[in-house]
């Protein structure tokens, strides 16, 4: 990295190294609980958006101005490289993420394909070159981002959002072949496009494997973990770190280690001490406030964000985040708050 931005706050923690407070950024910062954004979406899609360069810039560089955060994440989303690969993918209102014709067997594997990033998702590259040239100005790092290749494969093969994880289930364990054809042509995907990302100027990128929470250890084991690690390894030859985010692994933090990340990501349903104790002091962390406490009176909010601090012991190495996407509603003043308390708190 050439920049002076090498020491700052959010990516000496990133490395594990002391800071003066302790960073904090948010994710799915740029989003519905903003009037910004809200504003702009009156004008144009999210797919819009995302596919012109300057408008993603415009959105990520919303929360940046609001709020003193201490990373900006290119606004994005995970599901273009899926159409990248051959599915449509649209957003329909109220349902969330469309994806068609959903992956059900092995000839709907043979027909994905595998294009270079710089071919089917160069809107995300060229907005991060447009959005790194903004942000040096003001100082501030910036997070690329991709999703890993179960969460990829999971809205695949449901053709959208799902509670169960049923077919995206039944597919892992009844169609051995093809799963591991799929899974092996996602790594690929998504290992060359974080790896594009860092060419284009992100200083650090996360892998978001938002919905492997909802498979047992031993299934994650044999049937992802391999396919991550993948993906990290290409991904490592963009030279930037890489944080691993997941809801609801607290009883496979262990094999998440194993992906090879720098940082990893953890949400409110394990103590962040403990978790901290499972993968090791010195692998830093990321998280972990219920983004619902968001919307509590400050006093109680407050209370809460200072237990997460309390739980870090001011040791080096955490990121202050979320365990997940803020909401929508989320009150905008407590953003505020939140933002500027876990710098006040932790400065020394
Ligand atoms: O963090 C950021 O500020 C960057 C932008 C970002 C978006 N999506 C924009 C977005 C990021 C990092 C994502 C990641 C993403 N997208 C994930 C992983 C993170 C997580 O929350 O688990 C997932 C699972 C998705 C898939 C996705 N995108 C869904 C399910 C939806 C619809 C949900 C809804 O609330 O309507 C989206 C749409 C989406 N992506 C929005 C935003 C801000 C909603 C806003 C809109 O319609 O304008």
């Amino acid at each position: 990295m050439t920049d002076d931005l090498n020491n700052s706050r959010f990516l000496k923690a990133v490395r594990g190294e002391e800071t003066d407070a302790t960073p904090v950024w948010l994710m799915r910062q740029a989003g519905r609980y903003m009037v910004e954004y809200r504003t702009l979406r009156e004008q144009h899609s999210i797919l819009d958006i995302i596919k012109t360069p300057e408008l993603a810039r415009e959105v990520t560089l919303q929360p940046i101005e609001a709020f003193d955060l201490d990373a900006a994440i290119i606004f994005a989303d995970i599901l273009p490289p899926l159409e990248g690969m051959g599915l449509m993918l649209e957003f329909m209102k109220g349902e969330g993420p469309v994806l068609q014709p959903p992956v059900r067997d092995a000839s709907d594997v043979d027909r994905l394909t595998t294009p270079p990033p710089e071919e089917s998702l160069w809107f995300t590259l060229d907005a991060i070159k447009l959005t790194r040239q903004a942000l040096n100005e003001r100082g501030v790092p910036l997070i690329g981002f991709s999703g890993a290749p179960f969460t990829l494969a999971s809205y695949a093969i449901e053709g959208g959002s799902s509670k169960h994880h049923i077919e995206v289930k039944r597919f892992m364990m009844g169609q051995n072949e093809a799963w591991h054809r799929l899974m092996g042509m996602l790594a690929e995907v998504v290992g060359s496009y974080l790896k594009a990302q860092a060419a284009a100027g992100a200083h650090v990128v996360q892998i978001f494997d938002s919905w492997v929470g909802a498979l047992s250890p031993a299934d994650y084991k044999t049937h992802v973990l391999p396919y991550t690690q993948r993906a990290v390894e290409i991904a490592r030859e963009g030279g930037v770190p890489i944080i691993h985010f997941g809801t609801d692994t607290a009883g496979m933090l262990d094999l998440i280690k194993e992906t090879g990340v720098d940082v990893i990501g953890v949400d409110w349903r394990i103590d962040l001490n403990k978790a901290w104790d499972i993968i090791g002091h010195d692998t830093p962390i990321m998280g972990n406030l219920d983004p619902v406490a968001l919307f509590a009176p400050w006093e109680n909010l407050k209370h809460r964000i200072q237990t997460v601090l309390d739980q870090a012991e001011g040791r080096p190495g955490h990121i202050f985040n979320l365990g997940h996407g803020i909401l929508p509603q989320t009150p905008v003043d407590n953003v505020k708050r939140l933002v500027d308390f876990v710098h006040d708190y932790t400065n020394q």
